[in-house]
């Protein structure tokens, strides 16, 4: 049997239009333009082509851009200062630093900067605990992704054995949180986890976010489980091309889950989706209304 496959594009492009549509309705019926402002520093390769789309999605929601591109060599100190001018700036709603940082700036420091209430990203301290002890905050955009995704296959996740695969604080942390809050229950496995395939075999919701190219392999998957996967690898293959792949062997997996997100066009849509969902929640509490419900 073949796993259906969660599209990804078609999802998050629904879910575009209609932040679109909020967007026009706060602007008609309030003046409010929500905008964003997306700090780029240096020049990775990665980052520019991320948050080249960022900014292009944000134009087509009818979202306001500030973009910030910064020069590689840009101190720390400069970085901390554009920060706090944006924290100041009743035009920008949301604030997003693009990771990773060079080697002179701290990056902690740098999300410590941000106001919270404009951290679109949700990685300031504060809205992680927030996230943690199950109170309103901004809430990081690709585990917000990873558990829409995980909604349109199951109604609810409640009681669901669902097992992430990476503890990092932009994407493992914080959807075990989210999981843990729809009442699944949740295993977190990382690098030192014993036994991981025995692990992964558990799990009706397996997420994958480790940053290992195909490493969860096809007969680790519980037939019929749902799989997301959050990796984007570049590997070079045999006639030296190079391609992107998961962090799930794919043509594998698809053969035993019940549901699967391909790479790309799973979860890496949904992220951007997502972004401008927060913006414009936090455009909506920064003018006291609430969060639209979307
Ligand atoms: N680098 C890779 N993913 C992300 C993300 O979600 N937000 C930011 N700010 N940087 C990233």
């Amino acid at each position: 049997m073949s796993a259906r496959i969660i599209d990804g594009k078609t999802i998050s492009a629904d879910l575009r239009g209609k932040v679109t549509d909020a967007v026009h309705r706060l602007r008609r019926d309030r003046g409010i333009v929500p905008g964003l402002a997306v700090v780029l520093v240096g020049h990775n390769p990665a980052s520019k082509v991320y948050v080249r789309n960022k900014t292009k999605a944000v134009a087509e929601a009818g979202l306001s851009a500030f973009d910030q591109d910064l020069p590689e060599d840009v101190s720390e100190v400069e970085l901390l200062d554009l920060i706090a001018r944006l924290n100041g700036d009743p035009q920008v709603n949301g604030i997003l630093v693009q990771l990773p940082l060079p080697p002179q700036i701290n990056p902690d420091k740098v999300i410590a900067e941000i106001d919270p209430d404009k951290d679109v990203d949700g990685f300031h301290p504060l809205n992680a605990g927030r996230l943690a002890s199950g109170l309103p905050g901004l809430v990081p955009c690709t585990p917000l992704g990873c558990v829409r995704l995980a909604k349109t296959v199951h109604h609810s996740l409640a009681g669901l054995e669902a097992v992430v695969i990476g503890r990092s604080n932009i994407v493992g942390k914080p959807l075990a949180q989210l999981l843990l809050a729809e009442n699944a229950t949740v295993t977190i496995a990382h690098s030192k986890t014993a036994d991981l395939p025995a692990v992964c075999a558990r799990a009706d919701l397996l997420i994958a976010a480790m940053g290992r190219p195909e490493m969860v392999r096809g007969q680790w998957i519980k037939p019929g489980a749902t799989v997301i996967d959050v990796g984007v690898n570049r590997v070079v293959g045999e006639h030296g091309k190079a391609h992107i792949v998961g962090d799930v062997a794919y043509a594998e997996a698809k053969t035993i889950a019940g549901a699967i997100t391909p790479v790309p066009g799973g979860v890496g849509p949904m992220t951007i989706a997502c972004l401008l969902l927060n913006t414009l929640a936090a455009a909506c509490i920064q003018n006291g209304l609430p969060a639209p419900k979307i």
